[in-house]
């Protein structure tokens, strides 16, 4: 009987073993972390202080790695030198926006590299880095860096002085007016027109008809008719919530709620567009899968992919992939993983943290094909011509 039972178990381990689907690839996108507000409002006075500092070493005699630094230079942002009181800039990551992504990145530590699919030490061949080029954004991604690498780097493996023997990390960024990793009307003008024809149905002059008790009240709160829209004001807000500093007042959390509701409505209103979640980034879709075939084809090493960008930049993606989540939270992510079981290949997504099974696909596990044939179907063939009609 014991017998019997051990060769059950071993059996029923080989199996497991050789019918395992192995992760051999994860591409992460990524809002940046908690900041402050981007749109000042009067009368909203609040002390902001910012201690993420932009630390840059001289470029000269720098050959990458192992160099001997002389100095480090630091971007300062003077006190009162903005709108706000302290020494943010508006839009700038704070502290606890840095820490977000600092716990991301150890989560990723403990499924990927506790689990041994990255290695134990940072290896530029496996992890890509590729941010839009702003500072918030730069920094969360360097935040999670640090949290999936840096935090683990034993006190015995530096030697004196750190910055002597200190690894450079690369970040890739593009210029701002070519970036495709956030909705860029720029580079696609033909975006500008379909959300200009969206923001102009029945539809969204009806729901905002609707709003005008709610933007009587945010007169009466702040005092003034002087006001943005309310989506501007719900910006404000949201940057005071994640950090605690108290809503004007009047403010109640109920109407926090409902200018949020009016949020998701915006969000979800457009981006369910999918002609306009497509132009948006469509091109970053077109990364994801490039990455995958590589890997299939055994022509890329990387293990590791992270775009770092804005809500902007996930809320399109999900909505290609089916999914109505409105606007993204501060440091939200939505993984997109590629799995191996003997020769098929299969794609797994995960929004903070939970497994989305993919509506149009049905199965957690979606078949690469599945996956790969409706990308195809929904991406233009030639996006300079969608875009320039
Ligand atoms: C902002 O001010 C705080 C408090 O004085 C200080 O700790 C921090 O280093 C400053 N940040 C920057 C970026 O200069
Ligand atoms: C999102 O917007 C679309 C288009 O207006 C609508 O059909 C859908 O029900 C909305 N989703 C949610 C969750 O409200």
């Amino acid at each position: 009987m014991k017998v019997l039972l051990l060769t059950l178990i071993l059996v029923f381990c080989f199996t497991q073993v050789s019918t395992e689907k192995k992760l051999v690839l994860f591409q992460t996108f990524t809002r940046h972390g908690a900041r402050t507000p981007i749109y000042y409002i009067k009368g909203t006075d609040a002390l902001w202080l910012c201690t993420n500092m932009f630390n840059e070493i001289p470029s000269i005699n720098n050959k990458g790695t192992s160099q001997t630094i002389p100095y480090i230079f630091q971007k300062q942002f003077q006190m009162d030198g903005g709108q706000y009181k302290g020494n943010c800039t508006s839009g700038m990551l704070t502290t606890q926006g840095a820490s977000e992504h600092r716990a991301l990145g150890h989560y990723f530590h403990e499924t990927l590299v506790d689990t041994g699919f990255l290695s134990d030490k940072y290896d530029p061949n496996e992890i890509f880095i590729r941010a839009c080029d702003d500072g918030r954004i730069r920094q969360s991604a360097e935040s999670l860096f640090t949290g999936l690498y840096g935090d683990y780097v034993q006190e015995s493996e530096l030697k004196e002085g750190a910055s002597n023997t200190a690894q450079v990390v690369p970040v890739h960024v593009m210029e701002t007016s070519l970036e495709y990793l956030n909705p860029n009307t720029k580079l696609c003008p033909h975006l500008g027109t379909l959300i200009t024809k969206r923001h102009s149905t029945k539809e969204w002059k009806d729901y905002h008809d609707g709003l005008k008790d709610l933007e009587q009240k945010m007169v009466d709160i702040f005092g003034t008719e002087d006001l943005p829209p309310l989506g501007h004001i719900y910006d404000t807000l949201e940057a005071r919530e994640a950090h605690d500093v108290p809503f004007p007042e009047g403010l109640t959390s109920d109407i926090y709620q409902q200018l949020s509701e009016v949020m998701f409505w915006e969000w979800n209103y457009t981006n369910s567009d999918l002609e306009i979640s497509v132009l948006s980034l469509g091109l970053g879709m077109r990364d994801i899968l490039q990455q995958m075939v590589l890997k299939i084809n055994s022509l890329s090493d990387l293990k590791f992919i992270h775009y770092s960008g804005h809500d902007s930049t996930v809320s399109p993606i999900m909505y290609m992939l089916g999914f109505q989540i409105g606007q993204p939270p501060y440091a939200s992510h939505t993984d997109i993983q590629l799995y191996k079981e003997t020769d098929q290949y299969y794609v797994k997504v995960s929004y903070l943290k939970k497994d989305k099974i993919l509506p149009w696909c049905g199965e957690l596990y979606c078949p690469f094909e599945t996956f790969y044939k409706y990308m195809m179907d929904i991406l233009p063939v030639s996006y300079y011509q969608t875009c320039h009609p």
